[in-house]
C-alpha cells in the first residue's frame, strides 16, 4: 500500500466498454410496460421517444458494451477523473478505516451527469434528432444535456422544476449559455401543464411533473424532438458504470479493496456507475463488498416506499416499471438535495435491493450537512448537496470501524461539487434546516393510486 493521496489514469486507461449489469444480475427486472395498454413496450412504443441505439441498450443483455470513439473523445475533456484517499477526512475522524472517493464533480459541469448526456445526445445527433426535450430538479442533469447537444449541435428544451428555477438561476443561466431554452414548470406549454396551473397557478412542480411535460412536448412533436431522462433507465445505469470501472482500476493502483461502497441515489444512477462494477466482482470473481445505497429520509423510495409497478411520471405517460416507489403522485418536501427528490428507483437497483444484493439506508438533512461541512473544511470541496448524503454514511462506517478497532476500506462516489448550491449551505449555516421524516401515512395513501397490474406478482 503506498502513502500516495491521489491516484490517477492515464488517457490511454479511459475505459472502452461500458458494463451492463443486466448480463449477470441474479433477478433481471421486470418487463417495462406501455402505460396506456400495460403490456410489455414495443421498441415502437420507445422510438417516439429515444433513439434505436438507446432502446437496444435499454433491453440489452450483452455484457460488455462498447463506448463509440466520438463519445470517449469527450470524456477525454475530464475523464478518468480521480481516486482521491481522503486522507485528512481519515485524521479528522481519527479513524483506522482508509476512505477513497472518486471525484466526479471534476467534469466540466460539476457533476457525474455528463458520463450518460454526452453519449445520448451521441446517438441521437446520429438517428438524425434535429432537438431534445428533458426535465431537470437542481439543474445538475440540465446543464450536463446542455453542454453536450451544444457539443453536438443540437436544440435543448429543458423543463426546469419551478421552484428550483427560482432558487437556483445560476444553473438556468450556465444552461442558457450553452443554448438551452429553459422553462420553469408546471409552464402554459403542454396540456398536462395547463391543467395543473389551472387548478393551482402557485404550483411548485416537482421531477415526476417535469418529466411529464417533457415526454409530452417529445411524443407530440410529430418526431421532431425526441426525450432524454437522466437517470433511472437502464442506459442511463449502462453509462455510468465508467465510474466503476475506472475505479477497480484505480483502487488497485492503491494496492487495496474496497470492503464498502457508498452512493446517494435519486434514480440510482451515480450508485450504480461505481457500485455495478463492484457487483459483478462480488457476484464472478468472489469478492464480498458491501454496496450501500443512501437516499434522504425526505424521499426515502427504498426504504419506506413498495416494491410495485407504478408509472415513471405525474401524468402517466412514461412506462410503467417494477421498482421501488412512493407513488407517482408524490409531491416532495423542500429539501436542498433536489437531484434525489424522485418517487421512483432505476428497475434493475430496484430488484437488487429487494433480492439483498445491495443495502439502502436513509440519513436526515441536517445530518448530511454537518457531514458535508466536515468533509469541506478536511479535504477543500464543497459537495452537491446529493452527494453529501453518501459521504454522511462514509464517515458513519469509518465512525464504526474506529468505534470495534477495525480497518476498513471505505470507497465513496462524489458524485458532484455544490458550487451552485450556496443557498442550502447557507440556510445550514444559519440553523434554518429542518429535517423531515415523510410520513408512512402520505406512502399508504399514494398506494391507492398505483397502477393495476396483472402481472403484479411478477
Ligand atoms: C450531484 C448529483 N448527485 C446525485 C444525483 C442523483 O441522481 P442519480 O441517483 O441518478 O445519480 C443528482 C441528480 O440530479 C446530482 O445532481
Amino acid at each position: 500500500m503506498s502513502d500516495q493521496t491521489r491516484f490517477m489514469l492515464n488517457e490511454t486507461d479511459l475505459p472502452k466498454f461500458w458494463y451492463n449489469i443486466n448480463a449477470d444480475s441474479p433477478v433481471p427486472p421486470a418487463p417495462v410496460l406501455n402505460p396506456m395498454t400495460k403490456e410489455p413496450v414495443t421498441p415502437d412504443f420507445l422510438s417516439v421517444l429515444f433513439p434505436m441505439e438507446l432502446i437496444m441498450q435499454e433491453v440489452s443483455i450483452e455484457r460488455y458494451i462498447q463506448i463509440p470513439e466520438e463519445v470517449r473523445e469527450i470524456y477525454k475533456l475530464y475523464r478518468p477523473t480521480p481516486l482521491v484517499r481522503a486522507r485528512r477526512l481519515e485524521k479528522m475522524l481519527d479513524t483506522p478505516a482508509h476512505i477513497y472517493f472518486k471525484n466526479e464533480s471534476v467534469s466540466p459541469v460539476g457533476s457525474h451527469k455528463p458520463n450518460t448526456a454526452i453519449p445520448q445526445a451521441f446517438y441521437n445527433k446520429a438517428a438524425g434528432t434535429k432537438a431534445i426535450t428533458t426535465e431537470t430538479g437542481a439543474g445538475q442533469w440540465g446543464t450536463a444535456l446542455a453542454m453536450a447537444c451544444n457539443f453536438f449541435n443540437m436544440d435543448l428544451e429543458v423543463y426546469m422544476v419551478k421552484i428550483s428555477y427560482n432558487q437556483k438561476p445560476y444553473r438556468r443561466i450556465y444552461m442558457q449559455t450553452f443554448g438551452a431554452q429553459v422553462f420553469a414548470s408546471p409552464t402554459d406549454r403542454t396540456q398536462f401543464g395547463r391543467a395543473l396551473l389551472a387548478k393551482d397557478p402557485e404550483n411548485n412542480g416537482s421531477l415526476g411533473i417535469a418529466i411529464s411535460e417533457a415526454v409530452e412536448v417529445a411524443a407530440t412533436s410529430g418526431g421532431v424532438m425526441k426525450y432524454s431522462l437522466g437517470s433511472v433507465l437502464n442506459h442511463v445505469l449502462l453509462h455510468q458504470t465508467i465510474i466503476g470501472e475506472e475505479a477497480l482500476k484505480q483502487m488497485d493502483l492503491a494496492g487495496e479493496y474496497p470492503d464498502v461502497v457508498v452512493g446517494c441515489v435519486g434514480g440510482g444512477s451515480n450508485f450504480a456507475g461505481i457500485a455495478y462494477p463492484f457487483l459483478r466482482q462480488n457476484l464472478k470473481d468472489g469478492q464480498r463488498t458491501r454496496l450501500v445505497a443512501v437516499e434522504p429520509t425526505a424521499t426515502p423510495s427504498i426504504t419506506r416506499g413498495a416494491y410495485a409497478f407504478d408509472y415513471g411520471d405525474t401524468a402517466q405517460m412514461a412506462p410503467i416499471v417494477k421498482m421501488y416507489t412512493l407513488g407517482h403522485t408524490f409531491m416532495p418536501a423542500g429539501i436542498h438535495a433536489g437531484g434525489l427528490r424522485y418517487h421512483g428507483m432505476a428497475p434493475s437497483l430496484s430488484a437488487l435491493c429487494n433480492a439483498g444484493y445491495i443495502d439502502a439506508v436513509a440519513v436526515p438533512q441536517i445530518g448530511t450537512f454537518q457531514a458535508a461541512v466536515m468533509f469541506t473544511k478536511a479535504e477543500g470541496i464543497i459537495p452537491a448537496p446529493e452527494s453529501a448524503h453518501a459521504i454522511r454514511v462514509a464517515i458513519d462506517e469509518a465512525l464504526d470501524a474506529k468505534a470495534k478497532g477495525e480497518k476498513r476500506v471505505i470507497l465513496f462516489n462524489l458524485s458532484g461539487h455544490g458550487h451552485f448550491d450556496m443557498m442550502a449551505y447557507q440556510a445550514y449555516l444559519n440553523g434554518e434546516l429542518e429535517d423531515f421524516e415523510y410520513p408512512v401515512a402520505a406512502v399508504k395513501e399514494a398506494m391507492q393510486h398505483l397502477p393495476q397490474v396483472e402481472m403484479a406478482a411478477a
